[in-house]
């Protein structure tokens, strides 16, 4: 065809206005839309829309009176399926001619508009989407298995059983392109006999992303529908699915990953066979192998229709990544998504080893002679302790070969255990939202003694015999074969020594009960201390010398098939993988026995059971970027102060009573960093109870009651802060503002009741007229409190010289004036070690706690000698815990750690960057309407053109930064910020990556058009 003809055909949009008008009497504007073979229209009325098809010409009206049918059957099946019907014209036709300005003859049809978004549009495509997608297609296949039709039986290019007519075109494709089409057309053809004996239907066979209709409802979406019939054909019912699947997991990090929901929903509405799933993999490729070869014949035809190239080089993408995956595992992977055992011989397994008897004895006979323990690797594991001895693995595997000899031990365990020595970068994958790491151990472990001897465990022969040497994996392997009664499966042995593989070859004959290797020796063995990895394969997945031993949480379910537990040859106690407690049990007995006040964060929670620094991580050894936890100033579990709290524990904990080194050390370094009037030091065991004493001096000092807080403050969980935080008094289930408490305007300069520059002496003025309020009625301020940037306010700054004024009017009150540094101290707003510092005042009393003691109950007072003097009234201050030595030797590691990891520096260079890089996405996400903060105490306000807060959207952001693993909190009153305050050695990297992410789920569907 040439360019002119092609333009011919091209219906105008008024045109295509004129005709709805003529023939339906619509009056509506037009939108061309896509399409293949008709010339499509959105027509958009006052009342609704609708969609014009314009055929091209002598289309054969036999097929469009074929879809017709079909939709009546479907109408007929399933009177509340959502399709769109067709209109009848003024003369009751519903499909009719049209004469062109060429006088070519044109069919013409009027649908019905199907609200909703396409799939192709809409992101993400979650896994509820992919599910209800799935659903839609097998509830559609369900209503066509009984429809016939003489031309559904036509002969058809999109017909995947006819595909090999590709063959004809491969000259049109490069020699790269060659390899993967012919890979696959081989493939095609090699499951033939069995492909041509699956069931049959008429199908859809068209689901592809731009016939799919998803909801309005973009915080969940699900398929609403799935139009255009016009490629319904008699086939496999297979290609129905493999059709969606094609288009449906275009795009993704881990095509296959995304395949399960698809496959589950399918299947749930129509089951499919084994032998369904066998081919899935393949027809699933040769739907793409027929899009890729339609697009180069078309390219070639009309160069000028982008329609007909839309999918190509997604589809190619998709080409290449489904290539790499091995076919069986994307057989097992689809029957686990249809609650198959993935594995299909995995039960003929597991009744083999029910049958048998084996000891660990007959692997390793010196067992015998050993106390056999059980070794905890797990995440959470105490004997590896801190994040330091995986780091650096040496002190690990150090610690299991001394106990091994000093105690003669056989230490084993390991099957199903997510370990904490691959959380590192090293087994790290990219998923389809962020990263997964592959921690979890597929096979056993046995640490004993180097040049122990293995056995077999029963007939095989040499399967392989390699030197898998590269840093930390196996070492010298083998792996045997072994076929008994037709079960074959694979036994590996890693980790052994070189000489006793030497006589090893592929075929060799291997009887039970023959020593076969011996562990080897840390030089040689993959660079661990002695053990032998033990796994069961039962499909070697096309590997030769080594097989994959470590999984990622979600492909675990499919690996435990492939590589059956090895207890269960063995039977033994001592191996019974751990149980995890189920996360709804938890969630039950916390609801139950711990306070049902307490809440956990996000819609689904997290079971965090370790801490590495910036990071979090699960029980499956998921690391997640903590943005929320300013309590782990120096990073979660720094090794310096884990060690400084474990080493005074070991010695001393007491308290305040007698004389100790530990107290003085800390007040004095601690002092150092204050300004010299505040000099008097009460350490506390919590930021509350640091307010509570605050409070208490402020009355001490000034004899009256009245105190002034801000609204929205937080000050602590004790009656007293209660009584003075707004935040909560004034928030469910609060009493409100009781008589003593007076609040001052929030000064937020951005939505607050007084906007933009210079608002301190506006804002300040609310506390001179509180004080005057209150000595209305002969009493007088006590003190005033306030935070020096306000966190659960949403991360208000102070507007320049608020503080100053405030302060002035306290004080000229005789009140006192409490800084609440519990959020904000210690160097986290970057310019200055405190935040009152960043307003140029002194505090009478400052209050610090969280990152104090980085993780550990610390918290401290300190005050001028005189408010000190005044509370020194006679009655002893006596606190338990406050200052006992365990405590002190903690804070002095966290004061000496800021220093030496440069952290207040830190967050100012991180924090600046930050900020410009969040202020500069504003531009792009006017939605982001204020970034603000200092340092690495940051928030992001989200409000829309009218600054009404979205809360939605900012849950919806918070949430979605979670399925990436990157834990951010919501704040503020209207729940419409999103604050930023991570461990100080939150690093450039770090900021980088949350930015990544920020930018692509700002641009997901939810954000752009709720
Ligand atoms: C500003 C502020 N002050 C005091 C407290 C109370 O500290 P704690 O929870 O350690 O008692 C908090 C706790 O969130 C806080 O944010």
């Amino acid at each position: 065809m040439t360019e002119s003809t092609y333009q011919q055909l091209q219906i105008s949009t008024s045109l295509a206005e004129q005709i709805a008008f003529e023939y339906f009497n619509i009056q509506g504007s037009a939108k061309p839309l896509a399409g293949e073979i008709d010339f499509n229209f959105r027509i958009t009325s006052s009342e609704k829309s609708y969609i014009l098809k314009v055929s091209r010409p002598d289309a054969a009206l036999e097929y469009l009176t074929f879809q017709d049918e079909l939709l009546k059957h479907l109408e007929q099946k399933s009177p509340d399926f959502t399709y769109p019907k067709s209109y009848r014209n003024a003369d009751g036709q519903g499909i009719f001619d049209y004469t062109d300005a060429h006088g070519n003859n044109r069919k013409v049809r009027l649908l019905e508009w199907i609200d909703g978004y396409l799939y192709s549009a809409v992101s993400p495509k979650s896994e509820n989407l992919r599910f209800s997608l799935g659903q839609k297609c097998g509830q559609i296949t369900n209503a066509l298995v009984d429809f016939n039709h003489a031309l559904a039986k036509r002969s058809f290019d999109w017909n995947l059983a006819d595909a090999l007519w590709v063959e004809q075109y491969l000259e049109l494709f490069s020699e790269k392109e060659l390899g993967i089409i012919s890979f696959f057309i081989e493939k095609f053809k090699a499951i033939q006999p069995q492909y041509q004996n699956l069931r049959k239907s008429t199908i859809h066979n068209d689901a592809n992303d731009n016939n799919i209709i998803v909801s309005q409802h973009l915080q969940n979406p699900s398929v609403e529908a799935i139009i255009d019939y016009g490629d319904s054909v008699y086939s496999q019912i297979i290609n129905d699915l493999s059709v969606v699947l094609a288009y449906g997991i275009m795009d993704f990090e881990q095509p296959l990953e995304a395949a399960k929901a698809i496959v589950a929903g399918y299947h749930q509405q129509f089951p499919l066979l084994d032998e369904e799933l066998q081919v899935l993999y393949t027809t699933t490729a040769m739907r793409l192998v027929i899009s890729v070869t339609k697009s180069a014949i078309n390219k070639k035809k009309e160069p000028e229709n982008d329609y007909l190239l839309i999918s190509e080089k997604s589809a190619w993408r998709l080409l290449e990544q489904w290539k790499d995956i091995s076919e069986n595992y994307a057989y097992y992977t689809f029957r686990s998504a249809c609650g198959m055992t993935p594995c299909n011989t995995y039960e003929a397994f597991v009744e083999y080893a029910q049958n048998g008897r084996w000891t660990i004895e007959d692997l390793i006979p010196e067992s015998k002679n050993k106390t056999i323990t059980p070794l905890d690797l797990s995440i959470a594991s105490t004997f590896i302790g801190n994040f330091s001895n995986y780091i650096n693995s040496a002190a690990l595997d150090d610690k299991i070969s001394r106990k091994v000899k000093e105690e003669n031990l056989l230490f084993v365990g390991g099957y199903g255990e997510a370990r904490p020595i691959y959380t590192t970068d090293a087994f790290k994958i990219k998923t389809n939202e962020g990263y997964e790491h592959r921690t979890i151990h597929i096979g056993v472990d046995f640490w004993t003694l180097a040049h122990t001897a293995i056995l077999a465990l029963e007939d095989g022969v040499v399967f392989s015999c390699h030197n898998n040497d590269h840093p930390k994996d196996y070492g010298p392997t083998l792996i045997l074969k072994h076929q008994l009664n037709g079960l074959v499966f694979y036994t590996l042995y890693g980790h052994l020594t070189k000489e006793s593989l030497a006589d090893k070859f592929i075929g060799k004959v291997i009887k039970k009960g023959e020593k076969i290797a011996e562990i080897g020796v840390e030089a040689e063995n993959g660079a661990w201390s002695p053990h032998l990895h033990f796994q069961i394969i039962l499909d070697m997945l096309g590997h030769e010398n080594d097989f994959i031993g470590v999984s990622s949480p979600s492909n675990w379910p499919i690996f435990s098939s492939i590589c059956p537990d090895p207890n269960l040859l063995f039977k033994t106690p001592l191996l019974n993988s751990k149980k995890r407690t189920d996360q709804l049990d938890q969630i039950k007995y916390r609801k139950q026995h711990l306070g049902k006040s307490l809440s956990l964060s996000y819609d689904k929670p997290l079971k965090i059971v370790r801490g590495e620094m910036q990071y979090l991580i699960d029980e499956f050894g998921q690391k997640y970027l903590d943005t929320v936890n300013n309590v782990a100033h120096a990073g979660h579990e720094h090794p310096k102060v884990v060690e400084a709290g474990q080493q005074q524990m070991a010695v001393l904990n007491t308290n305040t009573r007698y004389l100790n080194d530990e107290i003085l050390e800390f007040a004095e370094e601690l002092l150092a960093t204050f300004p010299e009037e505040l000099s008097v030091l009460h350490f506390v065991n919590s930021g509350s109870e640091a307010n509570e004493l605050a409070l208490r001096m402020a009355k001490a000092m000034t004899g009256e009651k009245d105190i002034i807080a801000l609204e929205i403050g937080y000050h602590g969980n004790t009656q007293g802060c209660i009584d003075i935080s707004s935040y909560k008094f004034d928030g469910k289930g609060g009493k409100g503002c009781p008589e003593n408490t007076h609040i001052v305007p929030l000064p937020d300069a951005f939505r607050g009741i007084h906007q933009g520059e210079n608002t301190g002496a506006q804002y300040a003025n609310h506390v001179a007229e509180a004080i005057q309020k209150i000595q209305s009625k002969n009493r007088n301020v006590a003190a005033f409190i306030a935070e020096s940037i306000v966190s659960c306010g949403g991360q208000i700054d102070l507007p320049e010289g608020y503080l100053n004024d405030a302060y002035r009017y306290v004080r000229e009150a005789g009140g006192v004036c409490i800084a609440d540094e519990v959020q904000v101290g210690f160097g986290r707003v970057g310019k200055a070690f405190w935040g009152f510092q960043l307003h140029d005042v002194v505090p009478d009393i400052v209050t610090m706690g969280k990152p104090i003691g980085n993780g550990h109950p610390l918290a401290a007072v300190v005050c001028t000698r005189a408010v000190a003097d005044a509370f020194a009234n006679g009655m002893e201050y006596f606190n338990t815990f406050g200052g006992n030595p365990v405590s002190c030797a903690i804070g002095r590691q966290v004061l000496q750690v800021i220093k030496e990891d440069k952290l207040q520096e830190n967050a100012l260079e991180v924090g600046e960057y930050l900020k410009k890089q969040l202020k500069n996405l504003q531009k792009s996400y006017p939605i982001i309407a204020d970034v603000r903060g200092e340092g690495l105490f940051l928030g992001i306000e989200l409000v829309d053109e009218n600054k009404t807060p979205l809360p939605e959207e900012t849950n919806y952001l918070a949430n979605r930064m979670k399925d990436f693993k990157i834990l951010m909190s919501v704040d503020g009153p209207q729940h419409n910020v999103l604050k930023i305050k991570p461990p100080m050695c939150f690093s450039k990297a770090n900021a980088d990556y949350m930015l990544e992410v920020l930018t692509q789920v700002l641009s997901e569907s939810f954000m752009m058009n709720e």
